[in-house]
């Protein structure tokens, strides 16, 4: 019997309605929407406005449009994860509430945290339990409310990020040879020094203390994350490419974490790949960290075609990295 592929079956999104643009931010910080477009390609990012609006409402979005799309009923879902860093809380998990919240009931979930490569990781593992035979129908989410973690008096970090929200049904591909054929997933602690989130966890669970520090919002150091992320992504995509005897031509699409435009031009120039077959969507969402991925699928879809070899690739805090490997089945 040949081996069950896991295979991306519908592909949907979300985004807030308000646009965070780099004047409004010019009235904010010392920044210049010249600085931030050609330091990182970004005009524009979208936040979630409103009370009692979280990241599973931008989830709960982009999973209802996903189920009507596919035609998908609510029970006939067996298994959601969700890829997030601002899960609503810090339990239950945010899928669990998602799910809820779309009226999918008795079903198994979790989330993974892998940072900006929480949407690869998580695609990686879901395709796992639709090989193994166990699950028929598998939700996988990637969604952030990066604007609670953002400090907002920080020029160097909050020009850089959005809120929304991706999703993607995956099921057994119908034909052989679809789907996800490979992946490579990576972490390295030592880089957790360079991009994180001090504060609400129980090294330094909330107090006075934390709060004066600002250790609730996202701190990063750019030039060495920026370093990093060119190498690992492009070694990533060479990688699966060898290992499965590829070359750059015969991908249709390379499918790259939105963090940086010079990260995306960079990486596409070291595996020599065009950029017109290089999904980019930053400009007008910034870095939405687990959603970018499914972002950029989901604004991408009218040009996928049945049969593209496609390579998805991120990296993120962690650091985490890799790539994934799939050829496109609708
Ligand atoms: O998604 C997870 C992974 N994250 C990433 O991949 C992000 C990787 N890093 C980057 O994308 C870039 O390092 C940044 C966009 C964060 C920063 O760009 P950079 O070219 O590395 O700038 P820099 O940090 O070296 O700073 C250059 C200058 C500094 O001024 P001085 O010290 O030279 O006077 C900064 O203070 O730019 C200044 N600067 C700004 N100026 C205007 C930093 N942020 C801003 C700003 N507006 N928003």
């Amino acid at each position: 019997m040949s081996k069950i592929r896991a295979a991306i079956t519908g592909v949907h999104g979300y985004v807030p309605d308000y646009v965070l643009t780099n004047a409004e931010l010019e009235q904010m910080v010392d920044t210049s929407d010249e600085w931030i477009k050609t330091r990182t390609g970004i005009s524009e990012r979208r936040i979630q406005k409103g009370e009692g609006l979280a990241t599973s409402d931008m989830g709960v979005e982009a999973v209802k449009g996903l189920l009507e799309k596919t035609g998908t009923s609510p029970d006939e879902i067996d298994l959601m994860i969700c890829a997030t860093v601002t899960a609503d809380m810090p339990f239950p998990d945010t899928a669990n509430i998602i799910c809820d919240k779309v009226g999918i009931k008795n079903v198994f979930t979790f989330d993974i945290n892998a940072a900006c490569s929480g949407f690869l990781f998580t695609l990686a593992t879901a395709a796992k339990y639709i090989e193994s035979g166990s699950h028929k129908k598998v939700i996988v989410v990637g969604a952030d409310k990066m604007s609670t973690i953002v400090d907002y008096t920080d020029r160097t970090t909050c020009v850089l990020f959005g809120d929304g929200a991706g999703a993607v049904l995956l099921e057994p591909s119908p034909e052989e040879g679809y789907g996800l054929v490979d992946s490579i997933l990576r972490s390295n602690g030592e880089g957790r020094h360079y991009l994180h989130q001090k504060g609400g966890g129980s090294l330094n669970p909330a107090s006075p203390h934390s709060i004066e520090q600002k250790m609730h919002y996202l701190y990063q150091n750019g030039r060495p994350v920026f370093k990093a992320a060119v190498s690992s992504m492009s070694s990533a995509v060479t990688e699966i490419l060898e290992n499965n005897n590829m070359s750059k031509d015969d991908l249709a699409w390379l499918v790259p974490h939105q963090a940086n435009i010079r990260i995306i031009e960079t990486v596409a120039k070291m595996a020599d790949f065009p950029l017109e077959k290089v999904m980019i969507n930053i400009s007008k969402y910034g870095n939405t960290t687990a959603a970018t991925l499914p972002l950029c699928l989901w604004d991408y879809e009218d040009k996928l075609k049945k049969g593209d070899n496609i390579v998805l690739t991120a990296f993120g805090g962690g650091f985490t990295w890799g790539a994934i490997l799939l050829k496109w089945a609708i």
